[in-house]
């Protein structure tokens, strides 16, 4: 049987970080062997709201170094980068046609950039779901693991290719929304405001390229406050977070040690010692980030490497994007010869 085609994209806007690690990276990892993958890096998505393309370079490396340092085989998948597969823009051309002012500007995402950012109210922005359905719809993938923040856009996607499917024939499967459901961890920021983010609160946010010292000082500023008031009582999402990030690095018997201490403290009698937990959470960390943060640099040091890598992901993308391309032109009539 075929192997079913799994794709997912990663926006180069900053460093990748622990919640890109364990929420995504991690999984696609597992995916590797089950499914036909295609992992790429969203290169042209980003010049919606990154119009200074300075560092566009080096991010862009970088993601692909450091999806290689987290364990993806690109013998094995096709990791490549959006700009690389020029179909996918022809693509993005016919399904523009089919998207409509309306919903495009009801996206929630795009409501939110235009917020962020209303002086640059561009055409790109408001089809951004276009040109990610285009990215999707160009392997006919049908699984894509995405987080929550994702499902409208596929949403969009499905409606894209639905209606051209209703239009000009049966082409594009329907993609969905995927994950390993027993695997998906949210990780907050060490400040307790919201998620880990690629280039904002960079000082509460534990990214692969930090080094044991910047590891140790961020998790040593995490937020704690003085213990439990009672016994077995409920964690705060900041204490739950420490507890989180601990289970993911540390051994079992150390998250179980901490985690009878913090059930055994009450106001007063305060057993759980954060400092320590915090220590020992950072040395665990620090030992767990190196490794990939050493693989990525090597990756990224290694111009050769990193060429052939680039290139074979780019030919194995053109070659499967180039087959949807030709059935996509001859269903709309484009074929005169
Ligand atoms: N919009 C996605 C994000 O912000 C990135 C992305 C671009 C993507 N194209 C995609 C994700 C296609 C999945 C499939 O995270």
């Amino acid at each position: 049987m075929e192997k079913e085609i799994v794709l997912s994209g990663i926006r180069p806007t900053g460093f990748l970080h622990l919640g890109n690690y364990f929420g995504a990276l991690r999984n696609y990892v597992r995916m590797q062997d089950a499914f036909n993958c295609y992992f790429f890096v969203a290169d042209w998505h980003s010049l919606t709201t990154h119009p200074d393309t300075t560092e566009l370079r080096n991010s862009v490396l970088r993601v692909i170094a450091e999806n290689i340092a987290c364990g993806l085989d690109p013998d094995k998948v096709a990791l490549y980068i959006q700009s690389d597969v020029p179909e996918i823009a022809e693509l993005y051309l016919y399904l523009n046609m089919l998207a409509y002012k309306g919903e495009l500007e009801k996206t929630v995402t795009f409501k939110e950039k235009l917020r962020r950012q209303p002086d640059n109210a561009n055409a790109g922005l408001l089809t951004y779901p276009v040109l990610q359905a285009a990215d999707i719809l160009i392997h006919r993938a049908v699984k894509v693991p995405v987080g929550k923040d994702q499902e409208q856009h596929l949403e969009m996607a499905r409606n894209f290719a639905e209606r051209f499917n209703y239009r000009y024939g049966n082409v594009l499967p329907l993609p969905h929304a995927f994950n390993y459901g027993d695997n998906l961890v949210k990780i907050m920021s060490l400040d307790g405001s919201g998620k880990m983010s690629k280039s904002e609160n960079q000082l509460a946010t534990l990214y692969l390229a930090d080094d044991g010292d910047s590891i140790r000082k961020k998790i040593m500023k995490a937020k704690t406050d003085q213990g439990p008031s009672e016994p077995n009582g409920v964690k705060p999402d900041y204490i739950e977070n420490l507890f989180t990030l601990m289970s993911l690095v540390s051994a079992p018997g150390t998250v179980q040690k901490f985690e009878d201490d913090f059930n055994a403290s009450s106001a007063g009698n305060c057993i759980i010692r954060y400092g320590d937990m915090k220590k020992q959470l950072a040395e665990d960390m620090a030992a767990f980030i190196q490794p990939i943060r050493e693989k990525a640099a090597d990756i990224q040091n290694n111009k050769l490497l990193l060429d052939r890598i680039i290139r074979q992901g780019a030919d194995k993308a053109r070659a499967s994007a180039s087959e949807t391309l030709k059935l996509v032109r001859s269903a709309i009539g484009i074929k005169y010869m």
